[in-house]
C-alpha cells in the first residue's frame, strides 16, 4: 500500500530572511513513516523544515510553505491508498512578502495575515481522494468537540486528537497521548506512549481492504 504523510511545520515567510511558523518537531509524522516502512507499505513523506533524517526508503518530498505542501501533495495523493495528515500547517501567512529585509524604521509594525489552503479540508474536495483520510488535531481547549467538528468538516475517516497544552506529551517530545475518533462513531483512547510504538497503532485503523 502506498501511504502519503505529511509532517513538521510550515514556514511562512515574511521577508528573505525571517518567517512564521511554528514548534512542530516532525517527529510524530517522522514515527509513523518508520513505521510504515516497518510494515511493508510504501511512504511519500511530504515534510517542512525539520532536523530529523527522513527514513531512506521512504520517497521524501521537502517543502517549506502551506502552498508548496499544497501543491506537493495535490499531486502526490493520487497515487496513494492512504493519507496521514500530521503536519502542523500555518493557518495564516503574511498577505505581503517584502522583497527587501524589513528595517527597524517605526515604533510598531503591523503585518497583515492572510488564511493559508487547508491541504487536509482539500483532499476530498477539489483533491478527489477516495482513500483512507486521516487527520491528526492539537488543541489546548475543548478537545473531543473540536476534534469531532474536524473530523467531519474534513471528511477524514480517523481524526488522531491530542492535547498540546500538556509539556510532557506532543509538540516537540518523544511521546504522545492520543485519542482516534472514528467517523464510525468509535473513539479509542491510547495511552500515553512512543511516539513510534503510536505510529503503528496509527497505522492498524487502515481498513484491511487496503493493508497490502
Ligand atoms: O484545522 P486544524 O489545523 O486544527 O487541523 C489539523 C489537521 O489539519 C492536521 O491534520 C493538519 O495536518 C491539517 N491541516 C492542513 N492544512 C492546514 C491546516 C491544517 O492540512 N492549512
Amino acid at each position: 500500500m502506498r501511504i502519503l504523510i505529511t509532517a513538521g511545520p510550515t514556514r511562512e515567510a515574511i521577508d528573505p530572511v525571517r518567517y512564521l511558523s511554528n514548534r512542530s518537531s516532525g517527529k510524530m509524522g517522522y514515527a509513523i513513516a518508520e513505521a510504515a516502512i516497518a510494515a511493508g507499505h510504501e511512504v511519500l513523506l511530504v515534510s517542512g523544515p525539520v532536523s530529523l533524517t527522513a527514513p531512506a526508503e521512504a520517497e521524501l518530498i521537502s517543502v517549506e510553505s502551506a502552498a508548496q505542501m499544497y501543491a506537493a501533495v495535490r499531486v502526490a495523493i493520487l497515487r496513494c491508498d492512504v493519507a496521514i495528515h500530521c503536519a502542523a500547517v500555518a493557518d495564516y501567512r503574511p498577505a505581503q512578502i517584502a522583497s527587501e529585509k524589513l528595517k527597524k524604521t517605526s515604533e510598531n509594525l503591523t503585518l497583515e495575515l492572510e488564511k493559508t489552503e487547508d491541504i487536509l479540508g482539500s483532499c476530498r474536495s477539489p483533491f478527489g481522494f477516495e482513500g483512507t483520510l486521516i487527520g491528526f488535531a492539537a488543541e489546548t481547549e475543548n478537545l473531543e468537540a473540536n476534534a469531532l467538528a474536524k473530523l467531519e468538516r474534513k471528511g477524514c475517516d480517523y481524526l488522531v486528537a491530542n492535547d498540546v497544552s500538556r509539556k510532557d506529551i506532543g509538540f516537540d517530545q518523544d511521546e504522545n497521548e492520543v485519542i482516534i475518533f472514528g467517523a464510525d462513531g468509535s473513539r479509542q483512547a491510547l495511552a500515553k506512549q512512543e511516539k513510534r510504538e503510536l505510529g503503528k497503532a496509527i497505522l492498524e485503523l487502515i481498513p484491511a481492504r487496503e493493508n497490502p
